[in-house]
């Protein structure tokens, strides 16, 4: 460890620096901590409990369980609060606030007196945040996460947050199971603490801070009711004093390869089309990009190996049970990076020279028998999305892929709300649903873009429709869905032109998604463009000043990467 740690570590230099470790350690005894304790080198526990978020239940347990293993090993444990962001508790969506959540944690490590860091989320928002703050902070850091809820039951069936939440609300919708029956399937879907049970944005967060090797190997996906969970827990506490002596700064993890590995990784299990947003606004923490080029040949060479909801069958418990991110990345070896390093300074090829005991090969398959042999996401082109939208090809129907339909628009989330369901909507399953400003900019990119099945088409039986819009879905979500149209509506992409019965034709073969309107009638419709207004006030409009695009992260403009080599901690 060089220079200055514990207590003495990034005092305010105001002339008298014995004062000032003074005056912090008789501050620091009124805690109740010897003189002893206060020699240690400390390690910062982020901590992120909330009666907001339930995914964090367990937190209190697992803050003494890294405190356990810090103690154990020889450093003193602080635990500190910072925001939590509960996917369904806010409002208009978590994902405004997952740039503030990692402003919050780069902060408080940076200007506490830390000498490493766990950092302790789950739930979809946190965990992107807690690593965007800790790769711009670069302070020595290890990610631990809640992990998964275990499945409930309903009628012989196991049911799991949040896909099936959508499979029985579609089926209350489309008039085949009566309010009785869904009011006992609402206290059975999530069943215990944790984060979603299906391969989600949480679980697919979890699996890339593993594969970024920021969280310790084989701990992603241990059930968040657990023993074991408890245990990684420990050995996180534990392996935080061992960077003390190893420093391995994020900065070192997070690299171009190893965020290959992610994207990679990312495809392989099918992921969360928001886990394309998080790693981008982590890697651009690094200045890394990820391009669309790079990440569709990344799809189209890597099979889906992962069996779970939303796309296929099985649940988080199933996949830690058939040897989790250990025995996927085997797996998928010849295609990785091997000379990355993980938060104990372990190599890939190191730790997947060791032997795994492999359990279920129909839940992790082998690479020669794979779910699919390319990867669940894909990025499109196209005159609608200059800067690319996303497509989960693994969550869609596959008859669809190349369809060309008459364009329905709903202009707004409010439109969207308000004719969704009337009987004289116009509207056939052919068609097309167009939503626009409902952005990063516009509307904070909220999880619209898995627009409900009209309830007039439900009815009729339809079940998936083609969907168009610049914001995005749950990860836990499914259908033919094309999201993150960048540029978005608010700021006058091509998306902002589509009027109600123009022609759109997807094609997922060539990558594109296309207006089917003249250039010329294009460019003069978006001159006639008018924004929707935006707020002015405060940290929403920070926010509408400040957002960056979907393939840039939806970060903030001022926290990807100059920030750190301006305002680095005064140890760096
Ligand atoms: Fe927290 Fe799904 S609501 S992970
Ligand atoms: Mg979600």
């Amino acid at each position: 460890m060089s220079g200055d740690h514990g207590l003495r570590r990034g005092l305010t230099n105001y002339g008298d620096r014995d004062f000032a470790v003074y005056l912090r350690r008789s501050f620091a005894r009124s805690m109740g901590l010897s003189q002893e304790m206060l020699d240690k080198p400390i390690i910062g526990i982020a901590m992120t409990p909330s009666d907001f978020n339930n995914c964090h239940r367990t937190m209190p347990e697992l803050v003494e369980a890294v405190s356990r293993g810090v103690l154990a090993a020889g450093a003193l444990p602080r635990a500190f609060p910072t925001i939590s962001t509960g996917e369904v508790f806010l409002n208009p969506t978590s994902m405004v606030y997952r740039n503030l959540m990692s402003m919050d944690t780069e902060e408080m490590v940076r200007a506490q007196p830390m000498d490493a860091v766990v950092l302790i989320g789950g739930c979809d928002k946190t965990v992107p945040a807690q690593l965007m703050g800790a790769a711009s902070a670069d302070v020595p850091a290890i990610q631990l996460v809640t992990g998964p809820m275990s499945t409930g039951h309903y009628k012989g069936e196991r049911l799991g947050a949040c896909t099936d939440c959508r499979r029985f609300w579609g089926r209350y919708r489309a008039g085949e199971i009566a309010r009785d029956e869904i009011d006992v399937v609402e206290g059975r879907l999530a069943a215990t603490a944790g984060t979603c049970a299906v391969m989600g944005t949480a679980s697919t967060m979890a699996i890339i801070a593993e594969v970024l090797g920021m969280s310790l190997p084989g701990t992603a996906a241990i059930p968040a009711v657990a023993a074991d969970r408890l245990v990684a827990a420990e050995a996180t506490g534990r392996a935080a004093v061992h960077l003390l002596t190893h420093p391995r700064r994020p900065s070192e993890l997070i690299t171009e390869k190893s965020v290959e590995n992610a994207l990679r990784v990312l495809m392989a299990v099918s992921g969360s089309t928001n886990a394309i947003v998080h790693l981008a606004a982590i890697a651009g923490r690094r200045n890394i990009s990820i391009s669309p080029e790079r990440m569709n040949q990344i799809s189209d060479e890597t099979p889906v190996l992962v069996d779970l909801k939303p796309v296929g069958k099985g649940y988080l418990e199933d996949f830690h049970h058939a040897g989790g991110v250990g025995a996927l990345l085997r797996e998928l070896k010849p295609l990785l990076h091997l000379d990355t390093v993980d938060v104990l300074g372990q190599t890939l090829a190191d730790r997947l020279a060791e032997p795994l005991d492999w359990v279920n090969r129909d839940v992790i398959r082998p690479s020669d028998d794979p779910v699919s042999p390319v990867g669940g996401l894909i990025s499109l082109g196209g005159n609608l999305a200059p800067q690319g939208a996303i497509f989960k090809r693994a969550a869609a129907t596959e008859s669809m892929f190349e369809h060309e339909g008459r364009a329905v628009v709903f202009e707004s989330l409010e439109h969207l709300a308000r004719s969704i369901d009337d009987p004289d909507l116009d509207i056939e399953p052919d068609d097309i649903m167009v939503l626009q400003n409902a952005g990063p900019v516009a509307a904070g990119m909220p999880e619209a873009g898995y627009l409900p099945i009209p309830k007039k088409l439900a009815r009729q039986g339809v079940k998936d429709i083609v969907r168009i819009s610049d914001a995005r879905m749950s990860g836990t979500a499914f259908g033919t869905i094309v999201l993150h149209v960048a540029p978005e509506a608010a700021r006058g992409g091509p998306l902002a032109a589509v009027r109600s019965g123009d022609r759109i034709r997807l094609s997922v073969k060539d990558k594109r998604i296309d207006l089917l309107v003249d250039d010329a009638e294009i460019a003069r419709r978006l001159e006639q463009h008018t924004p929707p207004p935006l707020p002015e006030r405060g940290y929403r409009g920070l926010y509408a000043r400040a957002v960056t695009q979907a393939p840039e992260g939806v970060d903030f403009n001022f926290l990807q990467h100059e920030s750190t080599a301006r305002f680095g901690r005064e140890d760096q």
